[in-house]
């Protein structure tokens, strides 16, 4: 249990990179979108353990704001930070009624007591908000600022544990939340302890975090940093987070052949899972105290739970697109999108387009960086940076795509052993890529998901179709704009700035202009018709009416050339 605090607050301290807080909602009239599940399965999926171990549910429901403004979960603040509070009622599987996305364990599961965590949803589920009223986008974007809340948590934290009247207040609240009072003094304690043997641990990590704010968080490189150096205690295998990306949308994702924006996974949605729970607080046991390797089974053995990722994909597959609903965003020009439909096919379907394969696949066609010319570093950082993996017997200067295959693969074949999972059920080993660009995949339900390109580098579909785009814009609030399609720059309370002049921010490429030599051009100048015609088009696009087309086999991820050009990555490193 310490371990588990103690962990997470030493990432918080790593990973805190800003006070820039989320949207705030207003009270809404929410407006129902059907996207093929229903509503009971919905919730239990916003609710369903991943693995993720925070801590225990029943201190954090009594955990005070350092600055004595009330509960830190309390909705004002949760709300602050972008999470969708609202709707939010007392379920089995929801006990506190915290936002979506939020977890609590059973206690039988987790040493008898009920641990809070976060899942899928929580990253994965939007809101629109238009006019006073609201969609739930299942799948979408959402706006929460995570880590700068994470940080809020922690001080809290910090402050409970220094100050002797917080400390007599939270306990007596933990308590009447739950909390066995005969462990109280006990494990709160050895979570302190912990904390201050975390901090001494961590110096080697001197890195640099490029602030996501809203909606944005540097996923894969969290993944590489968790993995690789908290869990298995090589402060020094930590590298700088210069790649937050967009929360993408999860619609189609179980049929699309290459997944992450460089496309660096097939479709293996178990490793890909397991993947995504060690850079999100997962508990693994790579290593003991003093930081060796321990043995087998243990070594691999998680707190990630195969059996509800299994579910919680199954329930993706259902997932559908959501549909441009026109009671609340306004009626689609139908000849306006025949218009851009004829203009998307000959203009964009060729790399966005669905190319089925034989066995029912959508294959995605990865663009090289060179072509598409967007920010490179969600791509370079992954398969430049190298990491010492000498303790798995791997090398001194491991890619992170070698190191994350290495370990998905040894935890996924625990996995199948410890929950018998039958070998009909099982899928096999990966094998990572480090593709050389960014994956093109098809439009259905963008409209849904600003801001966009993978770094939420552009705030609407019509700048991202223009030859100049904004060099800085406001973000953070839900309010819609279904004319450029995107969130409008109205101000919020927790707004923040986008400078796209940073790197990891570049909002270049995927240019259409008429200016040849500029790098990252991929097609003419349009005209504003043409502009609102396949905005139109996007409005409207569903899976009837998208070009599509048979492919006889997947196309191979961009570069040949793969190891050498991850070698020039890392070089430029
Ligand atoms: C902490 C937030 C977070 C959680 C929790 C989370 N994801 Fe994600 N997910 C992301 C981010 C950010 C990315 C983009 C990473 C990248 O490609 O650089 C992503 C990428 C993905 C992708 C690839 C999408 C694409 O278009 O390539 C899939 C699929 C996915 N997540 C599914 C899931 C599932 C299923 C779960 C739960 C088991 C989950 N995610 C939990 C943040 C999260
Ligand atoms: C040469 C291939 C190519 C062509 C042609 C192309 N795109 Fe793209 N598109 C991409 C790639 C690659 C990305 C992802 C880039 C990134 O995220 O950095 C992308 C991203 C996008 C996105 C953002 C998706 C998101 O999740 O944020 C939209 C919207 C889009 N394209 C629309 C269009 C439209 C409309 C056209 C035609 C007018 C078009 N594209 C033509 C390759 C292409």
């Amino acid at each position: 249990m310490s371990r588990l605090l103690g962990t997470w607050l030493g990432a918080a301290t790593v990973l805190f990179a800003g006070t820039v807080a989320g949207p705030a909602a207003a009270d809404s009239v929410y407006f129902p979108l059907d996207q093929g599940v229903d509503s009971a399965t919905l919730e239990q999926y916003h609710h369903t353990d991943q693995g993720t171990r925070l801590v225990p549910a029943a201190w954090l429901a009594a955990l005070e704001m350092p600055d004595g403004s009330g509960k830190v979960m309390a909705p004002e603040v949760l709300r602050k930070y972008g999470f969708l509070v609202d709707n939010a009622t007392k379920t089995p599987d929801n006990p506190y009624a915290w936002p979506v996305g939020w977890t609590v364990t059973e206690p039988a599961k987790t040493g008898g007591i009920a641990i809070a965590g976060f899942t899928c949803a929580m990253c994965h589920t939007g809101r629109i908000d238009f006019k006073g009223r609201s969609v739930i986008i299942e799948g979408g974007q959402p706006m929460i600022d995570l880590f700068p809340f994470v940080d809020v948590v922690s001080a809290a934290f910090v402050a409970t544990a220094t100050d002797p009247v917080l400390r007599k207040k939270f306990f007596a609240d933990a308590i009447a939340e739950g909390y066995p009072a005969d462990r109280m003094a006990k494990d709160f304690d050895g979570v302190v302890a912990s904390l201050s043997h975390l901090r001494q641990a961590t110096p080697g990590a001197k890195i640099t975090l490029l602030p996501g704010g809203p909606g944005r968080v540097d996923a894969v490189q969290g993944i590489a940093n968790r993995a690789f150096g908290t869990d298995l205690m090589i402060p020094t295998n930590q590298r700088d987070g210069t790649a937050p990306v967009s929360y993408p949308y999860l619609w189609d994702i179980w049929r699309l052949s290459w997944l992450q924006y460089n496309g660096f996974i097939g479709r293996a949605s178990d490793s890909r899972n397991i993947g995504e729970v060690l850079g999100t607080e997962g508990q693994t046991h790579f290593v003991d105290a003093e930081g060796r390797l321990n043995p087998l089974p243990l070594r691999w053995q998680t707190s990630i739970q195969i059996r509800n990722l299994q579910w919680m994909e199954g329930t993706l597959e259902k997932l559908k697109a959501p549909a441009w609903p026109e009671s609340v965003l306004g009626p689609i020009n139908r000849a306006k999108a025949a218009k851009g439909r004829a203009l998307f096919t000959a203009n964009c379907s060729g790399c966005h387009g669905i190319k089925t394969l034989p066995d029912g696949a959508w294959d995605v066609t990865v663009v090289p960086l060179t072509h598409v010319g967007t920010d490179p570093n969600q791509a370079t950082n992954w398969a430049g940076y190298t990491y010492d993996l000498s303790i798995l017997g791997l090398d001194k200067a491991t890619p992170a795509y070698k190191g994350v295959e290495a370990a998905v693969n040894a935890i996924r074949r625990q996995l199948y052993a410890d929950n018998d999972i039958p070998a009909s059920e099982q899928q096999p080993d990966i094998a990572l890529q480090a593709p050389c660009g960014y994956k093109a995949r098809p439009l259905i339900g963008v409209w849904a998901t600003p801001p966009f390109l993978h770094n939420g580098s552009v705030r609407t579909v019509y700048d991202l179709l223009s030859d100049k785009r904004p060099a800085r814009f406001t973000y953070g609030t839900r309010n819609y704009d279904p004319v450029k399609l995107g969130y409008t720059e109205d101000k919020s309370e927790n707004d923040a700035v986008f400078d796209a002049s940073i790197p990891g921010n570049l909002n270049t490429g995927h240019w259409w202009t008429d200016d040849k030599k500029r790098p990252g051009r991929i097609g003419r100048k349009l005209s504003e018709d043409e502009k609102f015609a396949l905005i139109e088009y996007l409005k409207a696009a569903t899976y009837d009416d998208y070009p599509s087309e048979p492919r006889a086999e997947p196309i191979p991820v961009a570069c040949q050339d793969q190891q050498d050009w991850a070698l020039k990555a890392a070089a430029a490193k």
